[in-house]
Order: structure tokens, then sequence, then C-alpha cells
């Protein structure tokens, strides 16, 4: 199985893509965590992401695609995979189109998880106290919801034009999203 997570910072894509993963046995791979890795160990990729992500823009696609190649090239991926914040802008979701063809490794779905703006601010906030995550000063997340509204929303039509988005309500208990992502992604597992 091979998945896309789409929805806005603090949708839960993260969350729910870190439990899901066990149900299909596929790596999560979130490019936000790539990049979050290469910043802590100050890698000359992560030297330059740092300051783009501290003010809530998106890192350069040229970047971005070099490492999403990498990894979708370990051995790891080889029976599917769930990406989560990649794409984030129609040009990347073109070129993923373009590098799973040239891998044989066709997308089966894109799952949009829809939560309301106050519930996204309201996360995000709550993660800030107890994580203290350099991009969730409410300065950042405001931008970040602004990029996601300009950059990313564009991707849902992308996907929506091949009839490949499935959209999930994102709001409830973590228990409940998962239920029904489970429903809609693998329903023989609810059999
Ligand atoms: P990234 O790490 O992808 O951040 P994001 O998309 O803003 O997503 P978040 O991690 O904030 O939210 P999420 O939807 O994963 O929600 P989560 O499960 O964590 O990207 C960070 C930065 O990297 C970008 O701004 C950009 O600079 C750069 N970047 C990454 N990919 C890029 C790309 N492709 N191109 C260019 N730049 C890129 O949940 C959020 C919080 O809510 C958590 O605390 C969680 O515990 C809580 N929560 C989750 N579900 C529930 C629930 N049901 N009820 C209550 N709380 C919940």
């Amino acid at each position: 199985m091979r998945l896309v997570f789409l929805g806005p910072p603090g949708s839960g894509k993260g969350t729910q893509a870190a439990i899901l993963k066990d149900h299909l046995n596929v790596p999560h791979i979130s490019t936000g965590a790539l990049l979050r890795g290469q910043v802590a160990q100050q890698t000359a990729l992560g030297k330059k992401a740092e300051a783009i992500m501290a003010r809530g823009e998106l890192v350069p696609d040229d970047i971005m695609l070099g490492m999403l190649e990498s990894r979708l090239t370990e051995d790891d991926v080889a029976n599917g995979f769930i990406l989560d914040g990649y794409p984030r802008n129609v040009a990347q979701a073109e070129a993923l189109s373009e590098l799973l063809e040239r891998i044989e490794q066709p997308l089966d779905q894109a799952v949009l998880l829809d939560v309301d703006m106050d519930v996204l601010v309201d996360r995000l906030a709550a993660r800030a106290e107890q994580e203290g995550r350099a991009d969730d000063t409410p300065e950042t997340v405001r931008r970040r919801l602004e990029v996601y509204k300009n950059q990313t929303e564009p991707v849902i039509g992308f996907y929506t034009e091949r009839e490949m988005i499935v959209r999930i309500d994102g709001e409830g208990s973590i228990d409940d999203i998962s239920e029904r992502l489970l429903k809609a992604c693998c329903p023989s597992d609810d059999e």
C-alpha cells in the first residue's frame, strides 16, 4: 500500500501515520522529520533548511526531491510507504508522480485529514507547551497555515482530478480517527 497523507499543520498526519504504518507494515516517511534530523545533525542541508523551517516557509523543491528520492529507494520501501508532508505544492505532486512511475511504485491513494482551523491552532499551541518544537511559535504557526492555504491546498485538486483522494474527518479522538482511516484505506482489516 502506497499512501500520501495530506492535511494542514496539526491535522494529525504524523500521529495517524505512526499508527497506520504498523497495520500496513510499511514505513512512515515524514519529510518534516527527515528535515529535523538533518537540522539536529547540522548537515549542510540541515543548516540551509533550519532558518526556512523556523519561518514556516517551504524548503526548495529541488532539495526536497533529492532527499525524498534517496529515502524512497531504500530497501524497506519495497512493500509500500506512508508519505507524510510531501507533496506540499503542485510542482512537488508532479515530481512525485514522475518519481514513483520511474521506480515502479505507483501511488494507491492520497488521504486528506479534514480539521477546522480552531482545532489546528489549539493542537499546535498544546504541542508548543509540551514539546517546544521550534516552528510551533504563534507567528510561525500562522505562516505555516498561510503557506498551506496558498501552496498546499491546490494539491487536493491535483489528486481529486485523478480520482485518488479520500477525505477523512480528522476531528475527535485519535482512536476514532485511526478507525476511520483503517476503514477507508484497508477495509479488509475491519472485517
Ligand atoms: P512537517 O513536520 O511536515 O509539519 P506540518 O505539516 O506543519 O505538520 P505537523 O507535524 O505540525 O502536523 P501533523 O499534521 O503531522 O500533526 P501531528 O500528528 O504532529 O513540516 C515542518 C516544516 O518542514 C515545514 O513547515 C517546511 O518548512 C518543511 N517541510 C516539510 N516537508 C516539506 C516539503 N515537502 N517541502 C518543503 N518544505 C517541507 O499532530 C499535531 C499535534 O496534535 C500533536 O501534538 C498531536 O499529539 C496532536 N494531535 C493529533 N491528533 C489529535 C487528536 N485527534 N486529538 C488531539 N490532539 C491530537
